[in-house]
């Protein structure tokens, strides 16, 4: 054949194939979320093989493990005791609560690790919603932002680098701007949730944490998969309101909206590649189905070519280490 173009030419070997590679995954983009309980035993997680409920000593010790390996951050998850949730979810700013203690924890053991919080309700709550509910069942949006206000100040007194509001709340990200600036937390950073989705992809987690909401769904607050522009318009909020960065979750089957917003913005762009993302390929690998190595990566590599800079996973140590092993 007369083709004077053969792309193919830029896959002939290994060498060439590294040198056109447009997409390029490296532990530093990666952030690890962990579970955590209290006391001093761990937990597996059946719905998340491989995910464990940590004690604090384990929870440091498994953060140093992946540091090791290049990731720079974590993202904690407490398990709260059912003793503690109330309606008002107070612990939620206990600053003896169990997330404070977990933040000293890993600051003291691991100084340069970043310590990234999650901002929401529903692991105090006891009606398991992202926010306060209502004798009607609502979820009020302005009285639950003052909650979370108390949540971050509480999580950054106690030494947290980045705070993470996951609630989908309307005017989040101003008011806990405002709230850590007048306390003198200018350097805290918010990682804002901006496009969550209402998503069946975050059944594992919610089993983990026993988290899930006790009447309804979460519909009223995260966004309709169906919708894209809307994500357009919350990243128009999170950037006007301070955000320091953005997310999009789940990532998996949002790559679009990713792609999308990272046309829309200047900031920094993480993705969560959620519970559900997670077990799927856990799952499949587990019968075989699956090579679990090569879906890991080419699902991360997907993720950033979507234009992710960050991306928070489970398999964040794994990843780490097969990056190191080339
Ligand atoms: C709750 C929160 C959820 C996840 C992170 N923060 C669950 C939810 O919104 O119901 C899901 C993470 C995952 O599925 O891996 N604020």
């Amino acid at each position: 054949m007369d083709l004077p173009i053969r792309p193919r030419r830029n896959r002939k070997s290994a060498a060439i194939r590294e040198m056109v590679k447009e997409t390029r995954l490296a532990p530093g983009n990666f952030i690890y979320p962990l579970f955590f309980q209290e006391g001093s035993e761990s937990t597996a997680i059946d719905a998340m093989p491989g995910c464990v409920r940590h004690s604090i000593d384990s929870l440091v010790q498994e953060a140093g493990e992946a540091h090791a390996l290049g990731v720079p951050a974590v993202v904690l998850f407490p398990r709260i005791a059912d003793e503690l949730k109330t309606r008002d979810a107070r612990e939620c700013s206990n600053d003896d609560g169990l997330v404070p203690r977990a933040i000293r924890a890993l600051k003291k053991a691991l100084p340069e690790m970043v310590v990234i919080t999650d901002v929401a309700l529903d692991p105090y709550n006891a009606d398991g919603h992202d926010g306060l509910v209502s004798e009607d069942g609502r979820i009020l949006n302005d009285e639950t932002v003052e909650v979370l206000c108390q949540q971050a100040l509480c999580h950054a007194r106690a030494g947290a680098d980045i705070v993470a509001p996951s609630d989908m709340m309307d005017g989040r990200v101003a008011a806990l701007r405002d709230a850590l600036d007048a306390w003198n937390f200018e350097d805290v950073s918010i990682m804002s949730y901006t496009a969550k989705y209402a998503s069946a992809y975050y059944g594992p987690f919610r089993g983990a944490l026993d988290s899930a909401p006790r009447a309804g769904d979460k519909k009223t607050y995260q966004m309709d998969p169906s919708n894209a522009r809307e994500a357009v318009l919350e990243a128009s909020l999170d950037e006007a309101e301070g955000a320091d960065m953005l997310m999009v979750k789940p990532a998996g089957a949002y790559l679009d909206i990713i792609a999308e917003l990272r046309e829309a913005s200047p900031l920094p762009i993480a993705a969560y590649q959620v519970s559900g993302e997670y077990l799927m390929i856990k799952a499949a690998a587990s019968t075989g189905w699956l090579d679990e190595e090569k879906v890991m990566m080419e699902s991360l590599t997907s993720i950033r070519r979507a234009g992710a800079d960050m991306i928070l996973t489970y398999f964040a140590k794994a990843a780490a280490k097969k990056l190191r092993q080339g």
